[in-house]
């Protein structure tokens, strides 16, 4: 009797083949561009991008690819991460974790500024580790470009730098570049090449980035993003016999594109930057950003979607070629992920890891007070405000929801505030976009006034 139900089960799950996952995306919500997914046993470790952020390079961790935790920031010292002055949105890029001789490693690339007049090129590094959690100092590289990612081959051990670099400083036309690099100096070690160009026409405003190499059965994979990170965005693959090419690329490329359908049809746009993996149970999947477009615009940036993955005649077809919708099935509203609440007491010993603070702070930014039975955090007030390229004296957490409310208490404090002096909580974009409000020292009269403050752009509605 046994015998033979398990001899049917067996037979019931060779029939049933791949039972996909029901997916909702994303799977990690608020802004969490550039996912770099990495398999050790039966756990996932995702890394996204964090710009000028502090700590950087958040590291997710789940079980089961539906629930994400955060785990760990693998840049958390001033000497991995300089953000000294960096303006929004440059800072630390695109990670890509790999597993090199044993050891863990992440890299990624720093971009200082957008002057377009200063001659300062986006820095590329890499840190391992033996944990996902703790990190060592980076090892800078010789070429400098973007979205670098390290590939070690699995036949020979010769470990690659794949990135996204100019073919010159004069015409900057992108491609992706390769050397076989020495990780303890940086250094390349074999002949610096151009890769491959992608599959669109390809001139100065063409953007082949994010490419992530793998290999599969006998070949050598190489999947990149490509058409900008805005509305043409999507994912290309070629595959080779070499890790060093030359590259053929996939007859049914893109592999992902939603702006196929229009940029305004769908919510989800801007689909690529993707990486491929297997489970231990050998279900294929991708991990790759998307913006939620709402009206026009998105609010929460770019987050993390996840998608299936089936192989056809050696070539992987992702999302069985259907365009990118938020739910992969009819599951009912009610068996949606629903998102907790967040409540902070600011009573455990430590900071939650989910707070952030703009750039690398020179000194301890805020104490945790514990109040009797409660607890709560003190800010170190310093000259720099929220419109400052500097380190104000805040924390910030990333919103998760398209609609969600938030509150914080103020604590009594001692004294009073100056007229120039504030505390309050905002809705914070970049030093040039933020809707605050709080306390400020009276102008008129002595006490405390409330203030709102709108600054967008050069505007300031207080
Ligand atoms: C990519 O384009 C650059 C610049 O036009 C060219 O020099 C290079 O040979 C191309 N690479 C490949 C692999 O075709
Ligand atoms: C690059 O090619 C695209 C697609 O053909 C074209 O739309 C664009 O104008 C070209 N840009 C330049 C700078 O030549
Ligand atoms: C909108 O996208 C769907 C795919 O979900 C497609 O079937 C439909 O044709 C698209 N509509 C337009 C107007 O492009
Ligand atoms: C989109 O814009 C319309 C018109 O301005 C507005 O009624 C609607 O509430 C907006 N939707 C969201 C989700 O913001
Ligand atoms: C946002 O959530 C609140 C509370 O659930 C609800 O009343 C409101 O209609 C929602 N607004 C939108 C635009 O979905
Ligand atoms: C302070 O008083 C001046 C002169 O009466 C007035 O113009 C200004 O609006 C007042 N400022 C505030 C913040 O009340
Ligand atoms: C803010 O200014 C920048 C640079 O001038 C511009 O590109 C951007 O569109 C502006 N944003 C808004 C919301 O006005």
């Amino acid at each position: 009797m046994r015998i033979i139900y398990l001899v049917s089960a067996l037979v019931t799950s060779v029939l049933c083949a791949k039972q996909d996952l029901v997916i909702h995306n994303p799977i990690i919500s608020g802004w969490n561009p550039d996912p770099s997914i990495i398999r050790v046993g039966s756990e996932y470790f995702i890394a996204t991008s964090s710009f000028e952020y502090w700590p950087g390079t958040p590291i997710y961790r789940s079980t089961d690819l539906v629930s994400w935790e955060l785990f760990s920031h693998a840049l958390t010292r001033p000497s991995q991460l300089q953000l000294y002055g960096v303006p929004t949105s440059a800072g630390s890029w695109a990670p890509s974790l790999s597993m090199i001789n044993g050891k863990f490693y992440l890299t990624s690339m720093i971009r200082w500024t957008y002057d377009p007049v200063a001659k300062v090129w986006p820095r590329v590094f890499w840190v391992s580790s033996d944990d996902l959690q703790h990190w060592s100092d980076p090892t800078w590289c010789d070429p400098w470009g973007i979205d670098p990612a390290l590939f070690q081959d699995p036949s020979t051990n010769k470990v690659y730098l794949n990135l996204m670099s100019p073919n010159n400083n004069i015409d900057r036309i992108w491609g992706i570049y390769q050397c076989e690099v020495d990780l303890e100096s940086g250094k390349c070690i074999g002949e610096y090449h151009s890769l491959w160009n992608g599959t669109m026409p390809h001139n100065a405003t063409s953007r082949p980035e994010g490419p992530k190499m793998f290999k599969f059965g006998n070949w050598y994979y190489l999947l990149i993003a490509e058409g900008g990170t805005d509305q043409l965005h999507r994912a290309t693959i070629a595959r080779s016999a070499s890790p060093e090419g030359p590259w053929e690329p996939n007859p049914n490329n893109p592999l992902i594109y939603n702006g196929a359908y229009g940029f305004d049809n769908l919510t989800v746009q801007s689909t690529g930057h993707a990486t491929l993996f297997n489970t231990y149970q050998g279900d294929w999947y991708a991990v790759f950003l998307a913006r939620r477009n709402v009206n026009g615009s998105s609010p929460l940036g770019r987050e993390t979607f996840l998608c299936s993955v089936n192989w056809e005649s050696g070539w992987p077809i992702l999302n069985h070629g259907e365009p990118i919708l938020l739910d992969s099935s009819q599951a009912s509203a009610s068996s949606k992920a629903k998102l907790e609440p967040f409540y902070d007491a600011f009573d455990k010993a430590v900071l939650d890891l989910s707070w952030y603070h703009l750039r690398t702070p020179y000194v301890q930014l805020y104490t945790l007070a514990h109040l009797g039975d409660s607890g709560g955090v003190i800010l170190h007030a310093n000259v720099f405000s929220l419109s400052d390229r500097d380190v104000p004296a805040a924390i910030l957490r990333k919103q998760r929801s398209l609609n969600m409310t938030f509150s914080a208490e103020i604590l009594s404090f001692d004294g009073s505030l100056r007229s120039h002096q504030t505390i309050g909580i905002s809705a914070y974009l970049s030093e040039l976009q933020h809707q605050d409000i709080g306390l400020t020292g009276c102008r008129n009269s002595t006490g405390m006034c409330i203030y709102t403050s709108f600054l967008n752009n050069e505007t300031a509605e207080v």
